[in-house]
This record gives C-alpha cells, sequence and structure tokens, in this order.
C-alpha cells in the first residue's frame, strides 16, 4: 500500500499573558463588544520577555510533542516550521529550534506563506514521508505576532496573538495520512497585507521606523472578501475531488482569522457547527499557529479514521486545504 504521511502526535505551546478586549480598549479606540461581535475574539496571548522569540515557542510545543511520544530528540530527520515572525532574518527558526531542543541529526527550514504557513509546511513535508527517505518529520506553525503588530492600529492589533503548534508526522501504510491538498497563491494581493519594511526593498533605516513600515499593514474589508471566497473555494474543490458530502467530514479545521470566514466557509462546505475547530476567542489570530492549536485542543475528540479538512487563507495572497485521515485514537 502507498506510504502516507500521518499525523501521529500534536502539541502545542501559547504564552501564560493574556490580553483581553477589555486592557485593548485602554491602548486603543475600541470597544470589547465590537471586537467579539466582528471577529469572534475574547482574548489573544503575548510572548513577553526579554530575548523571548518565536524559537522559544516553537520549542516549547516540540518538547511536549517528544515527551507525549516519548521519543529522543536525535531521532528526528526534519523540522519545518511555517512562520513570517522567524526569530532573526537568518538563519532560519528551523535551524535555532534543532540546536535548542538538540536535534543533531535533523535538518529543516522556514517557510513563510503568512496564515496558510502551516499548510504549505505540512504539504512539503508530506513529500519527504511519501519518498520513504525519511521517517521522523516535526512540522512546526508558530509566529510571534506581537513583534510585528502596531499597538496604536486598532484596525490588526486587535486581531492577532502569539502561539505555536507542533505535528508529528510519520509513515502510514494503512490508509490514514494525508490524502490530499490543494494550494494557491496570488501575489497581487500583497498590497493588502503585507509588512512594507524590514526586507530587501526597504530595509531599516531611522525612517522606515518612524514611518512604522516595520508593522502590519492591512486593508481588512478587501482580505476579508478574498478570505471568505478563496477558503470556501478550495475547501469545496478538495471535498469535490475526494467524493466527500458535508455528512462524510468528521471536522473542519479552519484557519482563525475572523469568525465569520469561517462560517461562511462551514457553510458553503454543509458542515454544521458542532464539526468545526474554534479557539479564536482565546487566542485570536497566531498567523502559522491557529491550525496545529486547533488539533492540540481537540486532540482528545479525534478517532482513527476521521475525514478531516484543514483550510487556510492568508496574506500575500496565499490559500489552501488539505485533506486527510486522522492516524490514531488518544487514550
Ligand atoms: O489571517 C490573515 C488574513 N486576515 C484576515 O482574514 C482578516 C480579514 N478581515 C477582517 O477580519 C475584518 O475586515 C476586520 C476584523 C479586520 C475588520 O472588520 P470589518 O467588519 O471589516 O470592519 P471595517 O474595517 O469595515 O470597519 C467597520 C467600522 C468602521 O467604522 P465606520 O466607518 O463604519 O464608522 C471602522 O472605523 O468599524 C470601525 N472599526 C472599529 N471599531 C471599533 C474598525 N476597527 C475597529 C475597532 N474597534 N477595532
Amino acid at each position: 500500500m502507498k506510504i502516507r504521511a500521518a499525523i501521529t502526535g500534536v502539541h502545542g505551546y501559547v504564552p501564560d499573558y493574556v490580553l483581553s478586549n477589555k486592557v485593548l480598549e485602554t491602548m486603543v479606540d475600541t470597544n470589547s463588544e465590537w471586537i467579539e461581535s466582528r471577529t469572534g475574539i475574547q482574548e489573544r496571548r503575548i510572548l513577553k520577555g526579554k530575548g523571548l522569540g518565536n524559537s522559544d515557542m516553537g520549542v516549547a510545543a516540540i518538547k511536549g510533542l517528544l515527551k507525549k511520544k516519548n521519543i529522543s530528540p536525535e531521532e528526528i530527520d526534519m523540522i519545518i516550521v511555517g512562520t513570517v515572525t522567524g526569530d532573526l532574518v537568518f538563519p532560519s527558526t528551523s535551524n535555532i529550534i534543532c540546536d535548542k531542543i538538540g536535534a543533531k541529526n535533523a535538518w529543516g527550514y522556514d517557510i513563510a506563506a503568512a496564515c496558510s504557513g502551516f499548510l504549505f509546511a505540512l504539504t512539503t513535508a508530506t513529500q519527504f514521508i511519501e519518498t520513504g527517505r525519511y521517517k521522523k518529520i516535526i512540522v512546526v506553525g508558530s509566529d510571534k505576532m506581537s513583534s510585528i503588530v502596531d499597538y496604536t492600529d486598532r484596525a490588526t492589533c486587535i486581531i492577532f496573538g502569539d502561539g505555536a503548534g507542533a505535528v508529528l508526522l510519520e509513515p502510514d501504510t494503512e490508509g490514514s495520512g494525508i490524502i490530499d491538498s490543494i494550494l494557491r497563491v496570488d501575489g497581487s494581493g500583497r498590497k493588502f497585507l503585507f509588512q512594507p519594511g524590514g526586507g530587501s526593498v526597504l530595509p531599516p533605516t531611522m525612517r522606515t521606523v518612524a514611518n512604522r513600515d516595520h508593522f502590519i499593514y492591512q486593508e481588512g474589508q478587501a482580505v476579508f472578501k478574498f478570505a471568505v471566497k478563496g477558503m470556501a473555494d478550495v475547501s469545496e474543490e478538495i471535498m469535490k475531488r475526494n467524493n466527500l458530502k458535508g455528512e462524510d467530514v468528521a471536522w473542519l479545521v479552519p484557519h482563525q482569522a475572523n469568525k465569520r470566514i469561517i462560517d461562511a466557509t462551514a457553510h458553503r462546505m454543509k458542515i454544521g457547527s458542532e464539526k468545526v475547530m474554534l479557539n479564536i476567542h482565546r487566542y485570536g489570530n497566531t498567523t502559522s499557529g491557529t491550525i496545529p492549536l486547533c488539533l492540540w485542543d481537540y486532540e482528545k475528540q479525534l478517532h482513527k479514521g476521521d475525514n478531516i479538512i484543514l483550510s487556510a487563507f492568508g496574506g500575500g495572497f496565499t490559500w489552501g486545504a488539505i485533506y486527510l485521515k486522522w492516524a490514531y485514537d488518544t487514550k
């Protein structure tokens, strides 16, 4: 039977500090009711502490995963990290994580696909397992969004939070694992959601800092329209080409950007809200972190053989959907 890449474990990490809607009311001109009704978010986590970065959240998630699976860091072949807020411009956060956890036999790299980062990384890792070349790959989705959020901009600071999730991928020949994926990019959408400064077009200078160019720029309404269509389109397409109807799907795991985008996607897929994973109220939008954090939160409710659709839309634009069969029951 064909070798498939199956998720055989999941773990997550969110920082302790809770930034509630009420506290945001004291920082910008907003109110809790508006935030909750327009986005579904009640609070988000923020990584505080000098010298702490993205890799520290990834490390915490991976350490929990290794402990749960009772495997040592030396057994890991690769670590692929979906992120747009790496510790440094270079080297990659994967590189730093390998060092911090002692994954001496692993190699890896980062994938920058904004909110679709975890899906792009998971699909990439799947290829290495399917060839038979690698046996244990960790895929991380981790973002420290607070490092690029302007806390004077009410249009963006209410949405984002920090967090990381990690999954272990292993070969499966019994029918579970990642079955299909559809991934898309449209670079013409970059003007609606991006970080203007800090890259090679606009390297950091006193002026770029003064202009607040190192923060996220987003045209929320435009992104919202593309996101609703993009996420629903690929989710519907992946169901169609795998002959799945709404009732065949056990769980939809949507990127957590806005509850209204999630509802619209589930509606197009004819999936009831009881089968939609949701944690946006607690963590906000953690970019690459949202999907693995959902899997972590819902792990105990998942069963071997469950048909699961992961779906995301993000800056770039990037978007996509993955169809997988869950590989294990949690004792
Ligand atoms: O994850 C990556 C992809 N990103 C996304 O998917 C985000 C997609 N976009 C969104 O989720 C929504 O567009 C936002 C949550 C960002 C904004 O919600 P919206 O319903 O699109 O609001 P809007 O920008 O159309 O603004 C509606 C009103 C405006 O007031 P007026 O002009 O109607 O008087 C805004 O000034 O709400 C006002 N407003 C706010 N009010 C209180 C905008 N932001 C806030 C705020 N608090 N934080």
